[in-house]
């Protein structure tokens, strides 16, 4: 990457890929590295600027994440974030104490508008704290640049040096200028020009493409959802045919869904690409036909799902690279990026598998949050029902059929799943729920139909709010709506005699069945 960049030194906070995404925001582009990072290596990459990002330690504790005092003579600015703050000061000789007061939630804090940080800030600002520990006794040749009732030293600077701290956690959008004082650091401080851009990724991504391709084949799994769809676009602008997609049906898909990904992809669509669709479902029917349990139903779907896209590939002709949309959460996450790791496994981030006949891996996305890579399939021109569809789980709706999934009820539980949809959107919902859908519950029971006795199925009918999916709250459904999607399931699905809205939140509850 070209671009000027500010670098963030994780030292293991929870919201360390917010500070990364608040940067980008602002124009400049930014990467998180852990503070085992050595300081050759991050100064190697030139940046304009550095922060240090908040952490669970404190600073006296000799276990704690720190980083070498070497840093601070290199001329980079630095901002340091709650423990980045402290930790500089630590470094620096001042001294970091346990907090008379601890500070939690929305704080307002009084700033000193003659910083570069504090440009445009109002006087009194409200910031977000989070901390048990403070700085007692600033570093020598640091000023107070901010104080609230409990800390005297909520912001530090020592700007013949520059550089900066604060308590407080500006990427967090409780603080409520916090966006306004990284912008000041990166453009006030650091110097930043604020070159990037999605439109220079695109023309960027597609040139380094080309020249690592070259004229050799690229193969990419294909599943519909927005990552692996924005890489297909990609590279089909790099390297149009010498593409190919694969794009494996495992029948567990929402009603018309392959169809709509041939749409885009296939023949009839607007990228130039080879496109294999696999129809898988009768092979995948089969492998689940005594699965009931969750999990061994996830392994056998992804399990099956890796055989039959290695068999379309072992068809091929010997393409040399694996595409895959890896974006940058799922880097940070597999505890490669920053710090903040709990391990996923399944990303499969950063190597090829085991035994794989590939040469090289192509990820292309893997320095982009999500908002960024919606933004780059919008520009490379794939359709908003794609970029913005809600998140669909990749063993799809195996894990919303509960027990035994057999072909029929994958059909049945596709034509409620259509008919709730499109209730939704055209009430106008759709944009105010995260995700909505419906599953087959595992019970049949008694009802009545014109003079006849039935014996069916229930459809639980599920739509939840949600941040960020760790915690979820049903959403309020109007009562005509409900009631109208009722009828239209049970007179339109056989098979169906109840219907039942699913009121629980995360927890107790999970956003899917299984
Ligand atoms: P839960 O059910 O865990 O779902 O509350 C939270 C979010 O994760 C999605 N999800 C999955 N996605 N494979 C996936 O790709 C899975 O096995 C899986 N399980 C859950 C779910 O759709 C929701 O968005």
């Amino acid at each position: 990457m070209e671009n000027e960049k500010i670098l963030v030194i994780d030292f293991g906070g929870q919201y360390n890929q917010l500070i990364a995404r608040r940067v980008r925001e602002c124009g400049v582009y930014c990467e998180i590295y852990s503070y085992k990072k050595d300081l050759d290596e991050v100064l190697a990459m030139h940046p304009k600027g550095i922060i240090f990002t908040g952490g669970p330690n404190s600073v006296y504790d000799p276990a704690s994440a720190t980083y070498t005092a070497e840093i601070f003579k290199a001329g980079i600015p630095i901002l340091g974030i709650c423990y980045g703050a402290q930790l500089m000061s630590h470094l620096l000789g001042g001294r970091v104490d346990h907090a008379p007061v601890r500070e939690y939630g929305k704080i307002e804090v009084s700033v000193d508008n003659t910083s570069p940080l504090f440009e445009g800030i109002r006087a009194q600002t409200i910031c977000w704290m989070s901390h048990n520990d403070y700085i007692a006794e600033m570093a020598p040749g640091f000023r107070a640049i901010a104080h609230s009732d409990h800390c005297p030293y909520a912001a530090v600077e020592d700007s013949s040096r520059k550089l900066y701290g604060v308590q407080f956690h500006p990427e967090v959008l409780h603080t409520q200028e916090g966006t306004k004082m990284l912008s000041n650091f990166v453009y006030h401080v650091c110097g930043c020009a604020g070159d990037w851009k999605m439109s220079d990724f695109v023309e960027q991504s597609i040139r380094q493409l080309r020249e690592t391709v070259g004229d050799k084949q690229v193969v990419l799994g294909l599943s519909g959802g927005v990552d692996s769809s924005v890489v297909a676009a990609l590279l089909s602008r790099a390297i149009g045919s010498q593409l190919t997609c694969i794009f494996v049906d495992h029948g567990l898909l929402r009603k018309n869904e392959a169809d709509e990904v041939e749409a885009v992809f296939g023949p009839k669509g607007n990228f130039d690409l080879n496109f294999i669709r696999v129809d898988a479902s009768a092979r995948f029917y089969r492998k689940l036909r005594f699965a009931t349990e969750p999990e061994h139903k996830r392994k056998i779907i992804g399990k099956q799902f890796v055989r039959v896209f290695e068999e379309t590939a072992a068809g091929l002709d010997h393409p040399d690279f694996l595409a895959q949309g890896t974006i940058y959460p799922d880097v940070v996450e597999s505890g490669l990026g920053g710090e903040s790791a709990t391990i996923k496994s399944h990303h499969n981030v950063g190597g090829l598998p085991k035994h794989t006949r590939f040469k090289g891996l192509i990820e292309p996305l893997r320095y982009l949050f999500k908002d960024e890579v919606r933004q780059v399939g919008l520009q490379l021109g794939l359709p908003e029902s794609l970029i913005y569809r809600q998140p669909f789980p990749g063993p799809g709706l195996g894990i919303r059929i509960i027990g035994r999934i057999t072909p029929e009820k994958v059909q049945l539980v596709q034509e409620a799943d259509a008919i709730w949809r499109e209730e939704l959107l055209a009430a106008g919902l759709g944009s105010q729920i995260n995700q909505y859908f419906a599953a087959l519950t595992n019970m049949r029971s008694v009802g009545v139909m014109g003079d006849e006795r039935t014996y069916d199925y229930a459809i639980a009918l599920r739509a939840v709010t949600t941040q960020d999916f760790m915690t979820a709250e049903a959403a309020e459904i109007p009562w005509e709506l409900l009631s109208r999607v009722t009828n239209r399931i049970v007179n339109e699905v056989p098979h169906v005699n109840r219907v039942f809205y699913d009121c629980t939140g995360k927890p107790p509850a999970t956003v899917e069945y299984e």
